[in-house]
Protein backbone atom coordinates (compact mmCIF):
# COMPACT_ATOMS: atom_id res chain seq x y z
CA UNK A 1 0.00 0.00 0.00
CA UNK A 2 1.15 3.12 -0.91
CA UNK A 3 2.11 5.74 1.58
CA UNK A 4 -0.21 9.29 2.60
CA UNK A 5 2.61 11.73 3.35
CA UNK A 6 0.77 14.68 5.34
CA UNK A 7 3.27 17.60 4.40
CA UNK A 8 2.61 19.82 7.72
CA UNK A 9 5.12 22.38 7.21
CA UNK A 10 3.88 25.69 8.83
CA UNK A 11 4.66 27.71 6.04
CA UNK A 12 2.82 25.00 3.75
CA UNK A 13 -0.20 25.08 6.45
CA UNK A 14 -0.15 28.93 6.99
CA UNK A 15 -0.86 29.70 2.96
CA UNK A 16 -3.30 26.93 2.76
CA UNK A 17 -5.32 28.67 5.36
CA UNK A 18 -5.22 32.36 3.03
CA UNK A 19 -6.36 30.00 -0.05
CA UNK A 20 -8.84 28.38 1.63
CA UNK A 21 -10.82 31.61 2.64
CA UNK A 22 -13.35 32.60 0.14
CA UNK A 23 -12.22 36.16 0.08
CA UNK A 24 -8.95 35.81 -1.33
CA UNK A 25 -9.18 36.79 -5.01
CA UNK A 26 -8.14 35.23 -8.09
CA UNK A 27 -4.24 37.09 -8.28
CA UNK A 28 -3.76 36.01 -4.44
CA UNK A 29 -4.91 32.70 -5.10
CA UNK A 30 -3.02 31.96 -8.03
CA UNK A 31 0.44 32.59 -6.35
CA UNK A 32 -0.73 30.60 -3.18
CA UNK A 33 -0.94 27.93 -5.34
CA UNK A 34 2.45 28.44 -6.63
CA UNK A 35 4.25 28.99 -3.41
CA UNK A 36 3.03 25.71 -1.70
CA UNK A 37 3.65 23.94 -5.01
CA UNK A 38 6.88 24.62 -4.33
CA UNK A 39 7.28 24.20 -0.62
CA UNK A 40 5.83 20.52 -1.38
CA UNK A 41 7.97 19.79 -3.92
CA UNK A 42 11.06 20.42 -1.64
CA UNK A 43 9.58 17.55 0.18
CA UNK A 44 8.44 15.09 -2.09
CA UNK A 45 11.80 15.19 -4.12
CA UNK A 46 13.93 14.01 -0.57
CA UNK A 47 14.74 10.85 -1.57
CA UNK A 48 15.90 11.40 -4.82
CA UNK A 49 18.91 9.50 -6.07
CA UNK A 50 22.16 11.16 -6.04
CA UNK A 51 25.13 10.54 -8.02
CA UNK A 52 29.00 11.78 -7.49
CA UNK A 53 30.46 14.25 -9.82
CA UNK A 54 33.16 16.86 -9.62
CA UNK A 55 33.13 20.58 -10.48
CA UNK A 56 35.87 23.10 -10.60
CA UNK A 57 35.03 26.15 -7.88
CA UNK A 58 37.12 28.95 -8.03
CA UNK A 59 39.31 27.80 -5.57
CA UNK A 60 39.92 24.13 -6.47
CA UNK A 61 38.17 20.89 -7.71
CA UNK A 62 35.37 19.42 -5.53
CA UNK A 63 34.11 16.11 -5.73
CA UNK A 64 30.24 16.39 -5.34
CA UNK A 65 26.62 15.55 -6.06
CA UNK A 66 23.68 15.70 -8.60
CA UNK A 67 20.21 14.17 -8.81
CA UNK A 68 20.70 11.02 -10.64
CA UNK A 69 18.69 9.58 -13.77
CA UNK A 70 16.74 11.27 -16.28
CA UNK A 71 14.94 14.70 -15.48
CA UNK A 72 11.70 14.10 -13.73
CA UNK A 73 8.46 14.42 -15.32
CA UNK A 74 5.75 16.53 -14.01
CA UNK A 75 2.06 15.90 -14.87
CA UNK A 76 -0.40 18.23 -14.02
CA UNK A 77 -3.91 17.31 -14.32
CA UNK A 78 -5.62 20.26 -16.48
CA UNK A 79 -6.98 22.42 -15.85
CA UNK A 80 -6.28 22.87 -12.25
CA UNK A 81 -3.12 20.99 -12.05
CA UNK A 82 -1.56 23.96 -14.31
CA UNK A 83 -1.83 25.91 -11.28
CA UNK A 84 0.92 24.33 -9.26
CA UNK A 85 3.48 23.85 -12.80
CA UNK A 86 5.24 27.22 -12.13
CA UNK A 87 5.64 26.97 -8.72
CA UNK A 88 7.79 23.47 -8.66
CA UNK A 89 9.55 24.40 -12.16
CA UNK A 90 11.23 27.20 -10.11
CA UNK A 91 12.60 24.31 -8.10
CA UNK A 92 13.40 21.61 -10.51
CA UNK A 93 13.80 23.65 -13.74
CA UNK A 94 14.89 20.72 -16.01
CA UNK A 95 11.20 19.32 -15.38
CA UNK A 96 9.87 17.69 -18.22
CA UNK A 97 6.19 18.86 -18.32
CA UNK A 98 3.26 16.37 -19.56
CA UNK A 99 -0.34 17.00 -19.30
CA UNK A 100 -3.52 15.20 -18.89
CA UNK A 101 -6.60 16.26 -19.49
CA UNK A 102 -9.56 15.77 -17.72
CA UNK A 103 -12.71 17.00 -16.55
CA UNK A 104 -15.42 15.88 -13.68
CA UNK A 105 -19.12 14.96 -15.38
CA UNK A 106 -21.09 17.37 -12.55
CA UNK A 107 -24.19 14.59 -12.95
CA UNK A 108 -22.04 11.58 -12.78
CA UNK A 109 -18.58 12.89 -10.79
CA UNK A 110 -16.96 10.29 -12.99
CA UNK A 111 -13.77 11.58 -15.40
CA UNK A 112 -13.62 12.32 -18.85
CA UNK A 113 -10.21 11.70 -20.60
CA UNK A 114 -9.80 14.48 -23.18
CA UNK A 115 -6.40 15.32 -23.88
CA UNK A 116 -2.89 13.33 -22.93
CA UNK A 117 0.64 14.52 -23.99
CA UNK A 118 3.52 13.32 -22.00
CA UNK A 119 7.11 13.24 -22.29
CA UNK A 120 9.33 10.35 -23.68
CA UNK A 121 10.83 7.74 -21.68
CA UNK A 122 8.39 7.86 -19.23
CA UNK A 123 8.98 4.99 -17.76
CA UNK A 124 13.06 5.80 -16.79
CA UNK A 125 11.49 8.89 -15.49
CA UNK A 126 10.35 9.45 -12.17
CA UNK A 127 7.01 10.92 -12.28
CA UNK A 128 4.86 13.36 -10.16
CA UNK A 129 0.96 13.96 -11.42
CA UNK A 130 -0.21 17.00 -9.82
CA UNK A 131 -4.00 18.19 -8.98
CA UNK A 132 -4.84 20.81 -6.11
CA UNK A 133 -7.77 18.46 -5.51
CA UNK A 134 -8.56 15.27 -4.49
CA UNK A 135 -12.00 14.49 -4.07
CA UNK A 136 -13.50 11.37 -4.72
CA UNK A 137 -10.44 10.16 -6.31
CA UNK A 138 -12.01 9.61 -9.53
CA UNK A 139 -9.53 11.95 -11.79
CA UNK A 140 -6.83 11.45 -10.09
CA UNK A 141 -6.49 7.92 -10.10
CA UNK A 142 -7.88 8.12 -14.51
CA UNK A 143 -4.89 10.15 -14.55
CA UNK A 144 -2.40 7.76 -12.76
CA UNK A 145 -3.57 4.92 -14.95
CA UNK A 146 -2.98 6.85 -18.25
CA UNK A 147 0.78 8.04 -17.22
CA UNK A 148 0.78 4.14 -16.55
CA UNK A 149 -0.70 3.11 -19.38
CA UNK A 150 2.06 5.07 -21.16
CA UNK A 151 5.00 3.37 -19.18
CA UNK A 152 5.72 5.06 -16.03
CA UNK A 153 6.62 2.77 -13.14
CA UNK A 154 7.91 5.25 -10.71
CA UNK A 155 4.67 7.43 -10.14
CA UNK A 156 3.51 10.13 -7.04
CA UNK A 157 0.87 11.82 -6.76
CA UNK A 158 0.94 15.22 -4.69
CA UNK A 159 -1.80 17.55 -3.96
CA UNK A 160 -2.75 19.89 -1.95
CA UNK A 161 -6.38 19.34 -0.23
CA UNK A 162 -7.62 15.31 0.25
CA UNK A 163 -10.91 13.91 1.31
CA UNK A 164 -10.18 10.82 2.66
CA UNK A 165 -12.30 9.08 -0.02
CA UNK A 166 -10.20 10.48 -2.27
CA UNK A 167 -7.19 9.05 -0.70
CA UNK A 168 -8.89 5.36 -0.56
CA UNK A 169 -9.80 5.42 -4.12
CA UNK A 170 -6.39 6.17 -5.05
CA UNK A 171 -4.59 3.31 -2.93
CA UNK A 172 -7.43 1.06 -3.72
CA UNK A 173 -6.58 1.57 -7.36
CA UNK A 174 -2.86 2.42 -7.46
CA UNK A 175 -1.70 0.61 -4.44
CA UNK A 176 2.05 1.71 -5.33
CA UNK A 177 1.64 4.91 -5.38
CA UNK A 178 2.65 7.42 -2.59
CA UNK A 179 0.20 10.39 -1.87
CA UNK A 180 1.71 13.87 -0.87
CA UNK A 181 -1.11 16.27 0.36
CA UNK A 182 -0.90 19.55 2.91
CA UNK A 183 -4.35 18.80 4.40
CA UNK A 184 -7.07 15.44 4.76
CA UNK A 185 -10.40 17.19 4.73
CA UNK A 186 -13.82 16.05 6.70
CA UNK A 187 -14.93 14.86 3.59
CA UNK A 188 -17.36 15.25 0.47
CA UNK A 189 -20.79 17.04 0.55
CA UNK A 190 -23.31 16.51 -2.15
CA UNK A 191 -21.86 17.46 -4.97
CA UNK A 192 -18.73 15.87 -4.43
CA UNK A 193 -16.93 18.91 -2.93
CA UNK A 194 -14.14 18.90 -0.40
CA UNK A 195 -15.67 20.08 2.79
CA UNK A 196 -14.21 22.55 4.30
CA UNK A 197 -11.99 22.36 1.22
CA UNK A 198 -11.55 25.59 -0.73
CA UNK A 199 -13.52 25.45 -3.45
CA UNK A 200 -13.37 24.63 -7.18
CA UNK A 201 -9.72 25.00 -7.55
CA UNK A 202 -10.20 25.72 -11.04
CA UNK A 203 -12.73 28.52 -11.45
CA UNK A 204 -10.68 30.15 -8.34
CA UNK A 205 -7.12 29.74 -10.65
CA UNK A 206 -8.80 30.89 -13.65
CA UNK A 207 -11.58 33.45 -12.43
CA UNK A 208 -14.13 31.44 -14.05
CA UNK A 209 -16.79 32.05 -11.38
C1 LIG B 1 -11.29 19.21 -10.22
C2 LIG B 1 -9.91 19.01 -9.64
C3 LIG B 1 -9.66 17.56 -9.88
C4 LIG B 1 -11.03 16.97 -9.72
C5 LIG B 1 -11.13 16.32 -8.37
O1 LIG B 1 -11.23 19.33 -11.59
O2 LIG B 1 -8.95 19.86 -10.20
O3 LIG B 1 -9.13 17.29 -11.16
O4 LIG B 1 -11.98 18.04 -9.81
O5 LIG B 1 -12.32 15.64 -8.24
P1 LIG B 1 -12.39 14.05 -8.12
O6 LIG B 1 -11.33 13.65 -7.15
O7 LIG B 1 -13.77 13.82 -7.59
O8 LIG B 1 -12.21 13.47 -9.47
P2 LIG B 1 -12.53 19.69 -12.46
O9 LIG B 1 -13.22 18.46 -12.92
O10 LIG B 1 -13.37 20.69 -11.70
O11 LIG B 1 -11.91 20.34 -13.75
P3 LIG B 1 -11.07 21.68 -13.92
O12 LIG B 1 -9.74 21.47 -13.24
O13 LIG B 1 -10.95 21.80 -15.39
O14 LIG B 1 -11.84 22.81 -13.30
N1 LIG C 1 -12.85 19.83 -7.47
C1 LIG C 1 -12.57 21.03 -6.89
O1 LIG C 1 -12.05 21.95 -7.55
N2 LIG C 1 -12.93 21.21 -5.61
C2 LIG C 1 -13.50 20.25 -4.88
O2 LIG C 1 -13.78 20.47 -3.68
C3 LIG C 1 -13.77 19.01 -5.49
C4 LIG C 1 -13.44 18.83 -6.78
Amino acid sequence: MGAVHLLEHPLIQHKLTYMRNKNTGTKEFRALVQEVAMLMAYEITRDLPLQETTVETPVAWAKTRVIAGKTLALVPVLRAGLGMVDGILNLIPKAKVGHVGLYRDPATLQPVEYYCKLPQNLEERDVIVVDPMLATGGSASAAISAVRQRGATAVKLMCLVAAPEGVQRVQRDHPEVDIYVAAIDAGLNDHGYIVPGLGDAGDRLFGTR
